[in-house]
């Protein structure tokens, strides 16, 4: 009878997980990030570019990277950054909008850069899924 329980909660685990929200593809997501990295680099001590090098950034409270220069926006919203998956779907699509809304005013990022809409939606779980493999 456990043993059927937890099969059952497995089950319904398994789909909570595709329904939720779909898993990112790191291997795709990899050549996304080519479009990143125009300003970013990714790897472990990479320098910092017009952006910030983005190495273990998921999981990253606000402005954590000491040696980078945020914009004012950016830092005006800073002590309310997490970026888990979620906040960096939503920063994508729209940097100074996510900004903006932490901040509780209207404020600019300096990633200019955009991956908007549902047509996106894929590149940036893929991104993101991507991000989350280079810590
Ligand atoms: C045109 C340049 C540019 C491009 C392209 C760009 N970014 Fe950025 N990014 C920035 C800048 C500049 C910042 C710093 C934001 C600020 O200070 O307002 C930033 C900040 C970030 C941050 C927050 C980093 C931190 O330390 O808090 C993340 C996450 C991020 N970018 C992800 C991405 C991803 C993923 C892509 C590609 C899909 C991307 N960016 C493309 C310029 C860019």
């Amino acid at each position: 009878m456990i043993k059927l329980m937890s099969l059952a909660c497995a089950a319904a685990l398994a789909l909570t997980a595709t329904t939720a929200h779909a898993e990112g593809d790191a291997a795709k997501g990899e050549r996304t990030f080519k479009k990143c990295k125009a300003c970013h680099t990714i790897e472990q001590g990479g320098k910092n570019k017009v952006g910030p090098n983005l190495f273990g950034i998921v999981g990253q409270h606000g402005a954590h990277k000491e040696d980078f220069k945020y914009s004012k926006g950016y830092l005006k919203a800073a002590d309310k950054i997490m970026w888990d998956e979620a906040a960096i779907d939503e920063y994508l699509q729209d940097p100074s909008k996510y900004l903006s809304k932490l901040a509780g005013e209207k404020v600019r990022s300096k990633m200019t850069f955009k991956l908007k809409g549902k047509k996106k939606a894929d590149d940036r779980a893929d991104v993101i899924a991507y991000l989350k493999t280079q810590k």
